[in-house]
């Protein structure tokens, strides 16, 4: 069974003290969560990271802490770039890949995230490796042919043992922050074409590899999105950034009809 996966990417939000306040308080939530086989995450900045990390550990929290970006090369002269070693040693296990911001502002290319992602997987991390189309080529019906290029291309040199420690994200980039969430049926059809695609490149393992959606989801819509089969969990930015909301989130999703 694919356990249902809340990841919250805080982007550039939350000072260190209010992050640190935000993840001490997650103690119920946390427990509520695992007895509902759901896991919780969050992807705070780079400057809480070992705080948070700590404070879960040292709290018995049960919330994944991901990095949101890593680079991929091990050290050296990458001026403001954060090395999966350094991740590693702050005790860091997974980090997104490829999320649409990093892309369309710091020109990630489908190779850099292949890069990210073979370097994550070698040092027993888990990439979040996001996908997703623009509205032209939404409009223009390009979704299926941009984000297999994406998949085949972010998967270049992963193997059939490897993948299924990866969680793919399917976020449209029109419906990011922007409060026009894709619908539920256009969310399960291109995170069944993933399954797919990854069906076609490994087989069977595609059955164990969770795949998210994410672009406005909200307490208000996630159920929807979770009830449909391809869908395993959601990547969360605004309303992820809000005690109440996220607790509204795992509370939703729980809920019986
Ligand atoms: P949003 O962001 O939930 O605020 O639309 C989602 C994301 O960027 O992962």
């Amino acid at each position: 069974m694919r356990n249902k996966l809340l990841l919250g990417n805080w982007k550039m939000n939350m000072l260190p003290q209010a992050a640190a306040n935000f993840v001490k308080s997650l103690k119920g939530m946390s427990d509520l969560a695992r007895r509902n086989n759901i896991e919780l995450g969050l992807a705070p900045t780079f400057v809480c990271l070992k705080d948070i990390r700590d404070i879960q550990i040292r709290e018995g929290i049960n919330v994944i802490i991901s990095a949101q970006n890593c680079h991929y090369e091990d050290n050296g002269a990458f001026t403001g770039e954060i090395s999966v070693p350094m991740l590693k040693a702050i005790n860091i296990e997974w980090s997104i890949v490829g999320h649409s911001e990093r892309r369309t502002y710091y020109n990630e290319t489908n190779q850099t995230c292949n890069l990210k992602i073979l370097k994550l997987l070698k040092n027993n991390m888990v990439p979040v490796y996001c996908v997703g189309e623009t509205l032209t080529q939404f409009e223009n019906n390009e979704t299926s042919d941009i984000v297999k290029t994406q998949i085949i291309e972010g998967l270049k040199g992963v193997s059939k043992e490897e993948v299924a420690n990866i969680v793919f994200a399917y976020e449209p980039i029109w419906s990011i922050g922007t409060g026009k969430n894709a619908s539920k049926e256009i969310a399960e059809n291109v995170c069944a074409l993933i399954r797919s695609i990854i069906n076609d490149l490994y087989g069977e393992v595609s059955e164990e590899v969770r795949i998210l959606y994410g672009g406005s989801v909200k307490p208000e819509n996630v159920k929807a999105y979770l009830t449909m089969p391809n869908i395993d969990g959601a990547l969360i930015g605004g309303a992820s950034l809000h005690l109440d909301s996220y607790r509204e989130l795992l509370l939703k999703t729980i809920a019986e009809d």
